[in-house]
């Protein structure tokens, strides 16, 4: 039988070998284990001894058991450690790592612009209407009053699939759609959506293009009607100091016909560089709904008539923002889109 600091020396001995943690488990096993470990082993002759030396062997016991245990645990502790210096090494990736945090997107200008347009008509009972982008040669044109050969045509040139199908030019079709699908006025609609022209890309026009068509027909409205609504939308949008005014002009589909005009937020009306020192800026075309678009749309204009616009969105999101190319809308350039 050997004697506790014997015993202790050769467990130290051991555990100061070790390679793995399971290593030392098998050492805490043999050495410490309940039954059978060595160290309590120890004391299978005590019950023979008289009560002094039962004391000093319990005490030499109870040491030898203290120190087996602090040098496991250091060792343990030291395994552990290194094993994980190692694995830092070996695992290219750490999925424990937090990730670099994602960059969080917006809304697009433009559908701001759009959603607040909606919004404000909305509030007085308009409702969105959707059509389809490529349209008939019938609802882009003549359901609009321009028929075959008729010299304004050129003034909406789209692309063409062929003779019967395009892209739509404008929103307008929509306004037959619209018609065609309610059928019993009242009918208080406007149809946001994507156009398409054969222009060039400019500062002030590109090939394709968002409008946001408004369509009332209702009993006895009046030019006042669309203006009020009009202004009450531009002001909202823009502010309460903007004012607002028509032209007269001409579009097959409206008599009597009107271009819209806001004056420009840089200048408040004074005439500036950016509104060609007309103290105004152009938002699109209204009117009021010629009778033979109504027939067309199978209403009857003995009983209904309408007031009808054709704003351009960007334009509305150029004179909101002060933005003077709109170009830059689609572009993609974080540094312009960020600001908004
Ligand atoms: N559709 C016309 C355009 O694109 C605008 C418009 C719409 C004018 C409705 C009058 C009435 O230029």
């Amino acid at each position: 039988m050997s004697d506790p600091s014997a015993l202790t020396s050769e467990a130290l001995a051991a555990i100061g070998k070790a390679q793995t943690e399971q290593e030392l488990e098998r050492i805490e096993v043999e050495y410490l284990g309940r039954k059978g470990g060595r160290v309590s082993k120890l004391l299978e002759g005590i019950g023979k001894l008289g009560p002094e030396q039962k004391a000093s062997l319990g005490k030499a016991v109870n040491e030898a058991k203290r120190a087996i245990e602090a040098a496991l645990a250091a060792m343990r502790a030291e395994l552990e450690a290194s094993r994980l210096a190692d694995l830092a090494e070996t695992e290219a990736i750490d999925i424990t790592f937090p990730g670099p945090p994602l960059g969080r997107g917006h809304i697009h200008v433009l559908t701001q612009v759009r959603r607040q347009i909606e919004t404000v008509l909305e509030s007085l009972g308009y409702q969105v209407e959707l059509g389809p982008e490529v349209e008939t040669e019938w609802y882009n044109f003549e359901a609009l009053n321009l028929t075959v050969g008729h010299p304004a045509r050129e003034n909406w040139d789209s692309f063409y699939f062929n003779s019967q199908l395009l892209l739509r030019a404008h929103t307008s079709p929509v306004q037959i759609r619209a018609m065609q699908r309610i059928k019993e006025p009242p009918i208080y609609i406007i149809t946001p959506g994507r156009c398409y022209r054969r222009d060039a890309p400019e500062a002030t026009r590109l090939p394709y293009f968002s409008q946001v068509e408004g369509l009332a027909v209702d009993k006895g409205l009046t030019v006042g009607d669309m203006k009020g609504t009009l202004l009450y939308m531009i002001q909202s949008l823009y502010g309460r100091d903007r004012k607002v005014r028509v032209r007269p002009s001409y579009f097959p589909f409206t008599e009597p016909s009107f271009e819209f005009d806001v004056t420009c937020g840089i200048c408040g009306g004074m005439g500036c560089k950016s509104c060609r020192h007309k103290g105004w800026l152009e938002v699109g075309g209204c009117g009021m709904v010629h009778p033979q678009v109504l027939r067309n749309g199978g209403i009857d204009p003995a009983q209904w008539n309408g007031y009808a616009w054709g704003f351009g969105i960007e334009r509305m999101a150029m004179l909101k923002h002060d933005v003077d190319d709109i170009r830059l809308f689609y572009e993609s350039d974080l540094r312009f889109l960020e600001q908004f």
